[in-house]
């Protein structure tokens, strides 16, 4: 866990709080704009694993485990569920009728400050083609309009221009710099991201990624 975020940190009503913990422990399925992502179960290891140990993916990502492979990844899996079950942390995962694992969504939650920090990928053939932009967007709306937190904060590697170019254009700002620290302990320098509920009608954004194609592989939701 990294002490240095969230930088913004208003605290809300103990009910707010406990509400907030309440949605992430009932919440199953991410519903709205990526309808057929569902919470992470141990046996996704395997399929999880191929979409994070990309070289595109794994190694920019913080908050990845260090190496990534079924066993890693299932650890990874099982510390979500017991942030879900807290109510401060979930995992989606949505899948193609393959049965491959073609994005990740997570977030990292402080109900005390109804503040999120959410973070993905999209499977590395699919990247730089509207899919991620796509997903932001609904990982924005996941959080303040499903959740329903005050802000939501970022992190992103500094050479990383694509999230950098979403984050932008979604509507948040820079607010200096964090140092993010791997589960390995080693440290990345980071460009820290926050945004307000009242910032998301940032039209630029919306314009831009409601655009975006929908996924042709997406399974459909199964509520069964
Ligand atoms: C980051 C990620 C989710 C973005 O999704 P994506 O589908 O690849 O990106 P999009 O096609 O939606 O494009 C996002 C922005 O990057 C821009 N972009 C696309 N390819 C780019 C490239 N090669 N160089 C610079 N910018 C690029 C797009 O033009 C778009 O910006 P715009 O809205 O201003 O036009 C995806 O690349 C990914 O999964 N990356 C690996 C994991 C990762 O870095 N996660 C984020 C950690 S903070």
């Amino acid at each position: 866990m990294n002490s240095e975020i969230p930088k913004t940190r208003e605290r809300v009503s103990c009910e707010e709080q406990e509400r907030l913990r309440d949605f992430v422990r009932q919440a199953a399925w991410m519903n709205g704009r990526i309808a057929g992502a569902r919470v992470a179960r141990p046996d996704d290891a395997v399929a999880l694993a191929d979409l994070l140990a990309h070289e595109s993916i794994g190694p920019r990502i913080y908050t990845m485990p260090n190496p990534i492979n079924a066993d890693t990844v299932k650890v990874f899996i099982e510390d979500h569920l017991a942030q879900r079950a807290r109510g401060d942390g979930i995992l989606f995962v949505s899948f193609n009728r393959e049965g491959e694992a073609t994005a990740y969504f997570d977030v990292e939650l402080w109900p005390q400050w109804s503040i999120a920090k959410f973070g993905g990928a999209v499977k590395a053939e699919r990247q730089g083609r509207g899919f991620g932009g796509a997903c932001g967007l609904a990982a924005v709306e996941w959080c303040f309009d499903q959740l329903g937190v005050t802000r939501i904060c970022e992190t992103t590697a500094h050479d990383n221009d694509r999230s950098i170019r979403l984050l932008s254009r979604l509507g948040f700002r820079q607010l200096g710099e964090v140092i993010s620290h791997r589960p390995d302990g080693t440290t990345r320098p980071s460009i820290y991201w926050e945004m307000e509920r009242v910032d998301r009608y940032a039209a630029r954004a919306v314009r831009r990624v409601d655009l975006a194609p929908a996924d042709p592989e997406a399974t459909p939701p199964n509520f069964s």
